[in-house]
């Protein structure tokens, strides 16, 4: 997955690359690269290894100029980071492209190249992409129509940015299965994978449907649909504005996050519910007479999404009584599953853009589901305009790679969910008023759990040295570690599991030793003594527990056992409290660890393949 972002103007578009790449480089963040035909009509480059700063540095000693020009932020899938391998490809200075995506025949095509004489520089799968266009061109084709014949051989998913030095003002675009948007300027046009890139320039945008080619022109765009007819594509106007990358102060992007939560959770929860009653139509027009007929639920997602969706299938099942499955988008796609009668598919993703997920939507498409629900960040992703049914958590775009503000409202909307799922299946209209009050609460409450971060500073002192740390929860808290662990692995790469602390003794207890920190997710309910125990059991074997308990929990801190009390009262909305000491113990120790928070390596904000 990558960051693609192109230009056609009639005046120089490099800084609108560059800007446009830094604010891609969530996607991918190993190399980067740009291309531009320059005024003499010839095809100049720049590629590095590393951050886009790294090419502003190389682009201020060795200024570019041209009018129209493509550039790259790069996730290596196939060839490791480096320059060879950096984008974009060309074709004997005659063609240049930038491609995001995979292509998965690409061993059968460069063979195919290879046997009619053509040379390879990288070892990346786009390089076929342009020696096919090259090939293509060389039998008397035009490049409109090369870049059509060449996409029928692709297999596997893409979004293309090409140039051709004998059009020098024109720029061609294509999508299958990678997110494209065109940005409509004064004299100018733009690509990129997504708005955020040209926000700077423009708020004016046409999201490219599967299959459309766009012939881009600084005063011409002309679209073509997958069977190569022209076609009009509604025009979006943006809200959002472009001072978000600011960091407001705070040192890292996801700090920021974290101290935002209380106001995204506001933000998502605003006009969604009244004081007593969710409002069921904020899910579709027809949300209310799908719920009436949902008989069982299936969540599919991945990573800290999953997570989210692992909670909510709690809640779903004690709240509403209605059975739910959550799977892994990767796993899903891939295997048979028996689908019951009346079950409503839901994703949740942040991005709305993860390969994976997406790929589950479509095959779930035509599987005899009941209806389709997104849970999603970011409106006009490929996840919301591919759902029956959408339900937009408003987060706030996230930066740092690691999920926090997004995991949090993931569950409100999911909590939500599962009140407006069960006023369809018999939940009293006073349950349900209080419940949407345990929910108006949340704001204040994560708020006040904030303010143990600077016990939460003093505590990674402890991981800082470690290599390995266990996360235990049990019941709908065991994906409350699990999401702890993710994040310390993530951003601090210490090793982390998480486990259910029952299963303890099933095995991963003859890992605990002094070395191995042990972190405890610890709310006052049903299952507090039991987990008590369990703890007892890592204390007598010499490992270093740190707990977070609630108000009223009655575990205190002893040698060897740090207990921290997060002045929660035990609810339903006590899973996402409980996740925001784990968000900020994983900051810390990857501040102290000196890691790269924002950007951790060898991953990327959205998962554009598989
Ligand atoms: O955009 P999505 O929510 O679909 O992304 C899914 C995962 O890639 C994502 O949650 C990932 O696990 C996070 N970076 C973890 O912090």
């Amino acid at each position: 997955m990558c960051g693609i972002v192109g230009a056609v103007a009639k005046k120089d578009i490099c800084p609108v690359l560059l800007e446009g790449l830094q604010r891609l480089e969530y996607r991918g963040y190993d190399s980067a690269g740009f291309a531009v035909i320059d005024s003499d009509k010839k095809l100049q480059r720049i590629r590095i290894k590393g951050k886009v700063e790294k090419l502003q540095e190389q682009y201020r000693l060795s200024p570019l100029r041209g009018t129209t020009g493509i550039a790259h932020t790069r996730w290596a899938t196939h060839g490791k980071p480096s320059i060879k391998n950096a984008h974009p490809h060309t074709y004997k200075n005659q063609l240049a492209l930038v491609h995001n995506g995979i292509i998965e025949n690409h061993h059968k095509l460069r063979e195919e190249l290879i046997s009619l004489g053509f040379e390879f520089n990288s070892d990346t799968d786009t390089e076929v992409i342009v020696n096919a266009i090259s090939n293509e061109l060389n039998s008397d084709t035009d490049f409109l129509a090369a870049i059509f014949k060449v996409m029928k051989l692709l297999e596997g998913a893409y979004a293309l940015g090409v140039l051709n030095i004998d059009e020098p003002g024109r720029l061609i675009a294509a999508r299958k299965g990678s997110p494209l948007v065109i940005g409509i300027g004064v004299d100018q046009y733009f690509v990129a994978s997504d708005v955020f890139a040209l926000l700077p320039a423009t708020q004016k945008f046409i999201y490219l449907e599967e299959g459309d080619v766009a012939d881009i022109r600084a005063n011409k765009l002309t679209i073509y649909n997958k069977n190569k007819k022209i076609v009009d594509r509604p025009i979006h106007v943006s809200e959002s504005t472009v001072d978000i990358t600011d960091k407001q102060g705070y040192r890292h992007y996801m700090m920021k996050e974290i101290f935002y939560q209380p106001d995204a959770i506001s933000n998502t929860l605003k006009g969604r519910s009244t004081k007593d009653q969710v409002i069921t139509e904020e899910f579709g027009e027809n949300a209310k007479q799908i719920f009436s007929k949902t008989e069982c639920i299936k969540i599919v997602a991945c990573g800290t999404s999953y997570h989210a969706g692992l909670i909510a299938a709690f809640w779903m099942e004690k709240i509403a009584n209605i059975h739910c499955q959550v799977e892994i988008a990767s796993e899903y796609r891939y295997r048979k599953s028996v689908i019951l009668d009346n079950t409503l598919f839901v994703t949740v993703s942040q991005s709305g853009e993860t390969a994976d997920t997406l790929a589950a939507l479509r095959s779930a498409g035509d599987a005899g589901y009941l209806s389709t629900l997104a849970i999603c960040n970011v409106d006009e992703s490929s996840l919301t305009r591919e759902s029956d049914l959408c339900f937009l958590t408003h987060a706030g775009i996230e930066i740092g790679v690691a999920s926090t503000k997004a995991f949090t409202t993931q569950l409100v909307a999911l909590f939500l969910l599962v009140i407006a799922v069960a006023k369809e299946h018999g939940l009293s209209k006073k349950d349900e008023a209080k419940l949407v009050k345990q929910l108006s609460t949340l704001p204040a409450r994560v708020s006040k759990v904030l303010e143990h971060n600077d016990a939460i500073e003093l505590m990674a002192k402890d991981f800082a040295d470690k290599n390995h740390a266990l996360f235990l929860g049990r019941g709908s808290f065991l994906s409350v570690a699990m999401e702890g662990a993710l994040k310390l692995k993530e951003i601090s790469y210490i090793h982390a599991e998480a486990y259910a602390a029952g299963e303890l003794k099933h095995g991963p207890l003859a890992l605990v030793d002094e070395d191995m920190p042990v972190v405890a997710v610890a709310p006052n309910n049903n299952l507090l003594e039991k987990l008590k125990s369990n703890l007892e059991e890592v204390k007598a074997r010499g490992g270093k527990l740190y707990i977070f308990a609630d108000e009223i929990s009655e575990v205190e801190s002893t040698n060897g056992m740090f207990v921290l009390n997060i002045n929660n009262v035990y609810d339903y909305m006590s899973p996402i409290i409980h996740t925001i000491p784990l968000q900020l113990l994983a900051y810390y120790v990857a501040v102290i660890k000196g890691a790269d928070i924002d950007q951790p390596r060898n991953l990327a904000k959205s998962v554009t393949v598989e």
